[in-house]
């Protein structure tokens, strides 16, 4: 699907709409000592459709949660979620069941995500089960051999008899996007989708996922801890610390022009010799590991902030909460549709672009 950039202004229709997303989850301990977990700290961001938007931060910083209440998989505490014209934050029953044909998630894990007993072609088959699509044994089965054909699993009848044991790593996440677009969502959010995956398979599976906006048009909100990943597949990326998006623009334009200190860092990283196994920073950051049981007064990352030491430790970076704010705006010159959009970071000492 190609769009210009003109179209793009006019007709490109959003998929989802988030807005002051907050996700808390009660504190271990008692009384005074149970402090509320911040996980998601009031998160706002769109997508548009066949637009592929990263989410990109470290262990911790929140992104499953934030795919979790999109999906409406756990409780958001307050916020929006609207899509399709509705708030998915506040619907029930039958209407959120019906609104979740839209979204469709991929998980981390492509050998805990498959039911080990079933075949290829009753996972894929699953959600139309549970939604009630396909009129007849044989229309419902044509949609499970087009989603095998449209994730690269082929020859689709051989492979839909295949139990999840016989097959590779790659080839299981392939079902699982199977299974997914077998919906036809408007909008994938998929966790880390290549992250326990030999890296032999990696790029082939990314591949998928871009082929499949190309021809589908679908979106994704697609979750990493690896800046460069998100690099590669992205349209736009949103950085997240401690619950919070500090940074969001063009991949291409955040990549090359950091507006905020920790994009920085995760830069300086991404080459992955300071990144833990979990993918947090080792070495790269001064100060302890942030805990979402205990974010920091002001500006959430300065204990840690390059920045802040640089600058003499202004009074504001510990009193001030920065909110996002644009560094440049949505510009109307460029060919490439996500450059159009603004880049916005949250720091006080991010400027404005003139
Ligand atoms: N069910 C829960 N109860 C209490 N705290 C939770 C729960 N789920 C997540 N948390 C906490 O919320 C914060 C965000 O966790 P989350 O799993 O969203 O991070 P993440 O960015 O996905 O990390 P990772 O990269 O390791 O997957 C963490 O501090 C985590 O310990
Ligand atoms: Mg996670």
């Amino acid at each position: 699907m190609s769009v210009t950039a003109e179209q793009s202004e006019t007709t490109r229709a959003r998929v989802l709409e988030v807005r002051d997303l907050v996700v808390r989850f009660a504190g271990r301990g008692k009384g005074r000592r149970a402090r509320a977990v911040r996980a998601v700290d009031g998160v706002s961001f769109d997508i548009e459709q066949g637009e592929i938007l990263a989410l990109v931060g470290e262990s911790g910083c929140g992104k499953s949660t934030i795919a979790l209440a999109v999906m409406r998989l756990l409780e958001p505490t307050s916020g929006r979620i609207i899509s399709g014209g509705e708030n998915l934050a506040t619907l029930r029953g039958g209407a959120l069941r019906q609104a979740r044909r839209r979204i469709q998630m991929i998980f981390q894990d492509p050998f805990g995500s498959l039911n080990s007993r079933q075949t290829v072609f009753d996972t894929v088959a699953e959600p139309l089960v549970i939604h009630k699509l396909g009129a007849t044994p044989e229309e419902r089965r044509s949609m499970v051999m087009d989603a095998l054909e449209l994730a690269h699993l082929r020859p689709p009848e051989r492979l839909a008899q295949s139990y999840p044991h016989e097959l590779s790593g790659g080839q299981r996440q392939r079902v699982a996007i199977a299974s997914a677009m077998v919906m036809r969502p408007e909008l994938v959010i998929a966790d880390e989708p290549v992250s326990m995956l030999d890296v032999s398979a990696r790029a082939g599976i990314l591949r998928l996922m871009m082929d499949l906006r190309d021809q589908l048009g679908t979106s994704y909100l697609f979750i990493t801890h690896d800046l460069a990943v998100a690099w590669v597949v992205a349209d736009r990326i949103a950085v997240v610390y401690l619950g919070r998006i500090v940074e969001i623009g063009p991949a291409t334009r955040l990549v090359e022009r950091p507006a905020h200190p920790y994009t920085a860092a995760l830069l300086s990283v991404s080459s992955g010799d300071d990144v833990g196994p979990d993918g947090e920073l080792i070495e790269a950051l001064p100060g302890e590991t942030p805990s979402a049981s205990n974010v920091p007064e002001g500006c959430r990352f300065h204990p840690r902030c390059p920045r802040y030491i640089e600058l003499g430790k202004p009074e504001q970076c510990r009193s001030v909460d920065p909110q996002l704010h644009v560094i440049r705006p949505r510009t109307t010159t460029n060919e490439d549709t996500s450059a159009l959009s603004p880049h916005e970071a949250a720091c006080h000492f991010s400027s404005e672009e003139s």
